[in-house]
């Protein structure tokens, strides 16, 4: 196998000067993480309060059937606390959240450390007063407005477990989660506004709550004043009760290994599962994990654009910075709105120092056009960052040149829900990097590829395969909400020993890292993670539908797109009419982000004599690679192939 040649972009002297770990740094640490894991995530663990100490530190077993991940676990801590109150002394006036709002004539916010203690405090007394106690768990459903970061560390003050749904999931999906985790209170505001349309948040929450147990609460904050029905007993004003409510609330002593949130994520199979991620190993991981991988430096300001509603969102605009004592910008709008120019308006306004975005996002603005960007003084940008999908080398030499003006380190920063963390980036002033490559292993973290059908480890650079991790690290999920089975069964069995990531990955000749892609039934659209399975069960509750099969496609601009091949009942005709009406009704079963982007009537799919739907070749219609179908002799009726065949090329 070759490895295409790829340009390799060193780090500035001046960077690597002013860096918290350089090339030597790294390598000594990363050797002494494996070598005394131990010993090292001790120390890191010092950069955290405690109010009890651990005494010990990892105690994990990967084993099939008996999976258990433990670290610190018999420390105490809160996270609110370290988040916020230890803060106190030193940054009672320091700017900890930056607000910007979605319309650019609405006045920014700026949030002091101060101000959002006695935020924080305000709402963990009125989520107290609702009758939530430790261990309880909080829905939280609201716009990228500052009360969603009070609403998580006012659950994590009081220790109740909180799970975020994305503002753009549907009522259906929402409900689910709220009864998926036994929700005591949905929390929740009148209206989203977003690009300058307004997603009716508190309807989709009362329709939603028709399927949840009644005594389920309903906390709305206010945030453009838009009417909403009210349900008197059942819903709460936080507005009003912020007033009156008292302005401390004691912290709760936490064990490290109590559960700090829950957010549910698609997998291969079946509904999207409830990723749990604990309190001490997380808060640690994603504080140091922040530190390093942007290379933040005290009085710097940064801003991640991903929604609270992802993982990315509560390690890297919330817990992480937080932990930090940093500046962290919260954005309520989109990249394009009121124009293309808005990230970087935003940019320059707050003088940003550290920028963290999707690959879709680039690749939408790269369209654009150049002026966009050019009109604005970018002068205090020293790292970009980019997650959530491979970027491809045009938009990252873009984001170089364009943005970065070819002296910001650029960090394409690998992780996943499950890892609470990033696992593998290049760090700005360790390494060289290279358009498309995740490069390094961070900090503790030993990748691995494995041949995915012996499972045996590949040596050697330049070679390709699965992707496993060998060791634990503090971040990771420690299992999927009320099915611990599950867990073991989705990480843990395919490749007894190892973490799965569900990630491809080639190691190059020079032993640095590329992801290649998910090998299983996940796609990832726009950067949001989606499962075909999820689409597939929301089709087929159609009445019209008899059977459906759902793969990605390349997309330029979201990276994948949703590909839906849809077989109709037989008193069914197929017509434009129905492919509007199917793609709204993926819309309202989960949200407008799982919007099909193509539908083709399929007459018949393709399966074997068993049954099963073979996906490898719907994939290679859908990509309009037809060359490359294999062995289509398997199949109960090779001629339905034929068929989608000509139909796709019908489609052009
Ligand atoms: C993909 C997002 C290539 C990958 C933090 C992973 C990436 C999935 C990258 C997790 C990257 C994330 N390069 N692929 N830098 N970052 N992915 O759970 O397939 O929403 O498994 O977490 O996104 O998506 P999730």
């Amino acid at each position: 196998m070759t490895t295409p040649e790829s340009a390799v972009y060193p780090p500035s002297e001046d960077i690597v000067k002013n860096a918290h770990v350089d090339a030597a740094k790294y390598d000594a640490r990363y050797a002494q993480s494996l070598e005394d894991p131990d010993k090292f995530w001790a120390e890191q663990a010092e950069r955290i309060t405690w109010i009890k100490p651990f005494s010990k530190v990892k105690n994990v077993s990967y084993d099939f059937g008996n999976v258990d991940i433990k670290w610190f676990e018999d420390g105490t801590l809160n996270v609110a606390a370290n988040c916020i109150d230890r803060h106190l002394d030193t940054r009672a006036e320091q700017t900890a959240i930056i607000w910007e709002p979605d319309d650019p004539n609405e006045a920014a916010k700026h949030i002091s450390y101060k101000e959002l203690h006695l935020k924080t405090c305000r709402m963990a007394n009125i989520l107290e007063s609702m009758g939530v106690r430790k261990g309880d768990r909080v829905v939280i459903y609201l716009p990228m407005i500052p009360e969603a970061a009070y609403a998580m560390l006012a659950c994590a003050r009081i220790g109740a477990i909180h799970s975020i749904v994305f503002a753009g999931f549907s009522p259906d999906a929402l409900s689910a989660r709220v009864n998926g985790c036994d929700a005591k209170v949905l929390i929740t505001a009148d209206e989203a506004p977003r690009g300058g349309r307004k997603t009716p948040l508190k309807s989709n929450a009362d329709a939603a709550l028709l399927h949840c147990k009644e005594s389920v609460k309903c906390l709305v904050v206010k945030r453009t004043g838009g009417q909403t029905t009210w349900v008197d007993g059942r819903d709460y004003d936080y507005n009003e009760m912020a007033l009156e409510a008292n302005d401390y609330n004691k912290p709760a002593e936490m064990n490290a290994e109590d559960p700090l949130f829950i957010l549910y994520t698609s997998g291969s199979t079946g509904q999207p599962k409830g990723v749990v991620h604990t309190t001490g190993g997380y808060l640690t991981y994603a504080a140091l994990t922040h530190e390093v991988t942007f290379d933040y430096h005290d009085g710097d300001i940064y801003w991640c654009t991903a929604d609270v509603g992802w993982v990315t969102g509560h390690s890297y605009i919330v817990y992480g910075p937080l932990a930090n004592g940093a500046t962290t910008l919260m954005f309520e709008g989109v990249p394009t709105y009121p124009d293309a120019g808005r990230f970087w308006a935003v940019c320059e306004k707050h003088k940003v120092n550290q920028f963290y975005t999707a690959p879709t996002a680039i690749r939408a603005l790269m369209g654009q056009g150049p002026e966009f960007v050019e009109k604005y003084d970018l002068s205090d940008l020293k790292v970009l960052g980019t997650v959530g999908e491979p970027i491809n080398p045009e938009a990252w030499n873009w984001y170089n040149d364009v943005v970065g003006k070819g002296k910001c380190p650029i960090v394409d920063t690998w992780w996943q829900t499950e890892t609470g963390g990033h696992l593998m980036t290049p760090l700005p002033g360790a390494h060289a990097t290279k358009p498309g490559s995740a490069m390094k292993p961070f900090f503790g973290i030993e990748p691995v590829v494995l041949d995915p059908q012996s499972g045996a480890e590949i040596e050697g650079n330049d070679v390709e395969g699965v992707l496993c991790i060998k060791s634990s690290w503090p971040g990771q999920m420690r299992t999927v909400w009320g099915d611990h089975e599950r867990f073991e069964k989705t990480y843990f069995s395919d490749y007894k020993g190892y973490y799965f990531t569900g990630d491809g990955c080639r190691r190059d000749a020079d032993g640095d890292y590329w992801i290649t892609g998910r090998v299983d039934d996940v796609i990832n659209v726009s950067g949001h993670r989606m499962g075909t399975a999820e689409v597939e069960s929301a089709l087929v509750a159609h009445a019209a539908v008899a059977e459906a099969a759902v793969v990605g496609y390349p997309h330029e601009i979201k990276g994948q797109g949703i590909y839906c091949y849809v077989t109709l009942m037989n008193d069914r005709e197929p017509s434009d009419e129905l492919v509007k009406e199917l793609r709204q009704w993926v819309r309202t079963e989960i949200g407008p982000i799982a919007s099909p982007d193509v539908i083709q009537w399929a007459p018949g799919l393709p399966k074997t004599r068993s049954g099963k739907i073979m996906r490898r070749i719907l994939r290679k219609i859908a990509e309009n690679d037809f060359g490359s179908l294999g062995d289509t002799s398997t199949l109960a009726d090779p001629s339905v192939v034929d068929d989608l065949i000509a139909n796709r090329t019908a489609k052009g």
